[in-house]
Formats: C-alpha cells, sequence, structure tokens
C-alpha cells in the first residue's frame, strides 16, 4: 500500500522502553510541564526581526518512554514559540520539508492576504516561502499553524502548531508578568497506539476526540509555582473539543485577556469555556496557598455529563517568591468603531453530505461577501445543529454582542475576540471590524474536521 503521506512513519519503540513503565505511561502528574523552546531570530535589524524554520517530521517523548513521531515547525511538537513586538516587523522563512504542500496561518494576526495563509497559498514539498507580519496591532496571544485545505485535521493533530506571543508597551507599563512567570500553554486532546504513535481515527459529525488531554506535548503535566501571582494563556489547539477551565474546589482564576489581546478590566471567573482556537489568558494568584499544596486545574467535560479530567496541576513551593505583581483594576481601554452598515446572517447546518454554511461548501473561485476596508458589519451565525461550531473570521478581529444561550460571558464583552464557540441551536451575534488590509481571506469553522470538509467560505475585502 503507498504510505499514507498524512501520517508521520511509524514508532519505533523498544520493548526496554515499555518494560521500564512502572506506572502506565498515561498517569497524570508525571512530568514536569514543558516550556515551548523560544525560536531565536537570525537576523535583527532596528525595525525587523528574522527567522527561519523548516516544516519537517520529528520525533516527541509524550508518553514517558516512547518517541511519538509527529509532523513540527523545526520538528518539534508543540513548534518552536515567536516572541514578537509591536511596531516591529517579523519575517518568517518556512522551508517544506514535508512530502506534501503546505501553509502557515497566524491565527488572530492583523496580516495582508498574501501573508495570511489562505489554504489555497501552499508551499510546495521542498519549497519555501517568506511570511511577513507586520505586527500592527495591540498585544496579543496568537498562534500558527498549518492551513492547506482538506487536511488541517491531521497536520495540526500530528503537531503543526504553535505560539506567536506578541507583546507591547502597555503590558510592560501595567507590570505583567514576565519570563518564566508568563507561561503558554497549548492544549489538545490526543489518542495512542500500542507503539506510542498518535491514534487518530475521522468523524466527520463532532470532529476527533482523543483520550488523553496534553499540555505543551506532556500528559496533564506538574508545574512547581513560587508564592505569587502567575500570567497563564491557555490555547485550545484540540481539532474539535471544547473544554471548559476551573480550578480544584473552583478557586478564582483571573482572567485579563481573550483571543484579541487584554481586556478593558480583569475579570474573576471560576470556570471558562474555551473553544477550539480560543485562547484566554487568566492570572492565579498562588501566594493564598501554602508550600507543600497541591492545586489541579481540571476540564469539565460538558459533553460527557460534566465529569471532571485533570488538566494539570501547580505544585506550590516553599521559599520566598520573587517579587510578585498587582493586578491592575484598568487594562486596555476599548477602541471606538465605526457604526454598522451591513448585516448578514450565515446559517450554520449540515448539508447532504457536510457540514456548510448558508447551504454552500468551500469553493476557492467563488467569492461569498464583499465587505468594506475599515467598516463593520454585524455577522449573525445561527446554529441550526446539535453540534458546537467555533466560527473564526481570518485576518480581522469582532466583538461578541448577543448570544441566545444567555447573556455575553462579562469577559467576551470587555475584549476582541477571532473565535466564537457557536452552542448547539444557538444564534451568536458579533461586531466584525474589517480593517486593515484588503484582499481575499476565509472565514469557517474551526472544527477541523467541518473545515477540511468544507465548512469555509471567502471574503474579499474591497
Ligand atoms: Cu486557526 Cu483558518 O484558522
Ligand atoms: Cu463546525
Amino acid at each position: 500500500a503507498a504510505p499514507d503521506v498524512l501520517r508521520p512513519r511509524k514508532a519505533t519503540v523498544t520493548s526496554a522502553a515499555i518494560r521500564s513503565q512502572a506506572k502506565s505511561p498515561f498517569a497524570p502528574f508525571q512530568r514536569d510541564l514543558p516550556r515551548i523552546p523560544e525560536l531565536v531570530p537570525n537576523i535583527s535589524t532596528r525595525t525587523r526581526d528574522t527567522y527561519a524554520m523548516t516544516v519537517r517530521e520529528g520525533l516527541a517523548e509524550v508518553l514517558p518512554g516512547f518517541q511519538t513521531p509527529i509532523y513540527g515547525y523545526d520538528g518539534v511538537y508543540p513548534g518552536p514559540l515567536i516572541r514578537a513586538k509591536k511596531g516591529r516587523e517579523v519575517v518568517v522563512r518556512q522551508t517544506n520539508a514535508l512530502p506534501f504542500d503546505t501553509n502557515v496561518h497566524l491565527h488572530g494576526g492583523y496580516v495582508p492576504a498574501a501573508h495570511d495563509g489562505h489554504p489555497m497559498d501552499v508551499i510546495a514539498a521542498g519549497g519555501s516561502f517568506d511570511y511577513h507580519y507586520p505586527n500592527e496591532q495591540d498585544a496579543a496571544t496568537l498562534w500558527y499553524h498549518d492551513h492547506a485545505h482538506g487536511r488541517t485535521s491531521k497536520t495540526l493533530y500530528y503537531g503543526l502548531v504553535s505560539m506567536y506571543l506578541l507583546e507591547d508597551e502597555l503590558e510592560t507599563e501595567l507590570g505583567l508578568p514576565q519570563g518564566e512567570f508568563d507561561v503558554p500553554l497549548v492544549l489538545a486532546d490526543h489518542a495512542f497506539n500500542k507503539d506510542g504513535s498518535f491514534r487518530y481515527a475521522e468523524n466527520v459529525d463532532i470532529g476527533f476526540r482523543g483520550d488523553t488531554l496534553l499540555v505543551n506535548g506532556a500528559i496533564s503535566p506538574r508545574m512547581a509555582v513560587q508564592r505569587r501571582r502567575y500570567r497563564l494563556r491557555f490555547l485550545n489547539a484540540s481539532n474539535a473539543r471544547s473544554y471548559a477551565l476551573r480550578l480544584g474546589n473552583a478557586r478564582a482564576m483571573v482572567q485579563i485577556a481573550g483571543d484579541g489581546g487584554l481586556l478593558s478590566r480583569p475579570v474573576p471567573r471560576t470556570n471558562i469555556p474555551l473553544h477550539p482556537a480560543e485562547r484566554v489568558e487568566v492570572v492565579i494568584d498562588f501566594s493564598q496557598y501554602g508550600p507543600g499544596e497541591e492545586l489541579t486545574l481540571y476540564n469539565v467535560d460538558t459533553e460527557a455529563g460534566g465529569g471532571t479530567t485533570p488538566i494539570m496541576r501547580f505544585d506550590i513551593q516553599g521559599g520566598k517568591a520573587s517579587e510578585d505583581f498587582r493586578v491592575p483594576t484598568r487594562l486596555r481601554d476599548p477602541e471606538p468603531l465605526p457604526a454598522p452598515t451591513v448585516r448578514r446572517r450565515w446559517d450554520l447546518a449540515l448539508g447532504s453530505a457536510a457540514w456548510q454554511i448558508n447551504g454552500l461548501s468551500w469553493d476557492p473561485n467563488r467569492i461569498d461577501v464583499r465587505p468594506r476596508l475599515g467598516s463593520t458589519e454585524v455577522w449573525t451565525f445561527v446554529n441550526n445543529s446539535g453540534r458546537v461550531h467555533p466560527m473564526h473570521l481570518h485576518g480581522f478581529l469582532f466583538r461578541v454582542l448577543e448570544r441566545t444561550s444567555g447573556p455575553v460571558e462579562l469577559a467576551d464583552r470587555l475584549g476582541w475576540k477571532d473565535t466564537v464557540g457557536v452552542l448547539p441551536n444557538e444564534t451568536v451575534t458579533v461586531l466584525a471590524w474589517f480593517a486593515p488590509y484588503k484582499g481575499k481571506y476565509v472565514f469557517h469553522c474551526h472544527a477541523l474536521e467541518h473545515a477540511d470538509k468544507a465548512m469555509m467560505l471567502q471574503m474579499e475585502i474591497v
């Protein structure tokens, strides 16, 4: 049989590795949280940082003692993190060493259309492309991933994903935690074959569900923390699983940012829903706990009747904590927006064979909507199905105005978003701002199996 190009080569696992497992490799809290490696620029000038990465196969130690074959940026999972500064351009030369097309989408970024990772704009095997990112928007937790059409459910699952942290001066003025106290966390659910390789089973209805939660590529890890406040940045990098984050004993977290960056003010929360592709930044105050105490962060699995699964554990250390910070009462003031000029409605429903938007499947030769540059529009997503559809707009941000499942979460009203989970039989209305670039972009459901099967339309900003 022909090799499956959308599955990395087979794992090689020694019986010694299997025998050396005293406990199940799936037991939680066996490993320290892996920190995502940070990429160093090859060249830095006064106005620009230039990086290079190779998209290739690699091996990752996900299960202790096993080597899991992956696709990875620079061969690692999650890929290397890029730390960008507002006002400084970033150029990333991506070289494709995979045997098939790939491309890179900077999710949440204001990026000119030619550099956005449009699904038809791909880097052929052996080729390379320089992505230019202007970084003119405010600080935000962005992320990047493959977007070649029709295969993202597999390529992201096998590892083509990482974070891109855009920073700005306001964060410094606010004194937000930095360095080891600012922790990016990539969540994803996976399943495994006996040889330690990732197992993927396609489900075009609900999308993939794995039985194991990974944080930065490790199964429910532990993280040693000082008795002080930390900034934690969560990304839901799952194909299709929605999470609800909850600390043990429903202790409070303070949300300071969402997809599009800082909120106008902090919001204390005990339960934070996180749909595929959404990001949330929280501050957790570990000074309230004693040395030796352990605090677990759980996922409340609403699909499985509200059972909880540990995501990770924080182990409170003794000794003196380094200097703490206070959560400011105000964060980023909201920008005034032009009044909306147009209203549009998008019906999300199962067509004859696939999920569709307004009865349409993806067609790169068709432009489905032409918003005007700089304008705002009211978009209503009507979900006529029993599935969650996390709807995402490329290139632009929006505000959530209304939802029929209940009031819009305060934190979602106080900041920008680029993805919104439209719940079963729910209608969600957003105000989208089509600034600052013209050109062709896409919007789609971020349940990757839905997007691959063409639940995606094209917009041209004119
Ligand atoms: Cu995160 Cu069109 O994607
Ligand atoms: Cu969907």
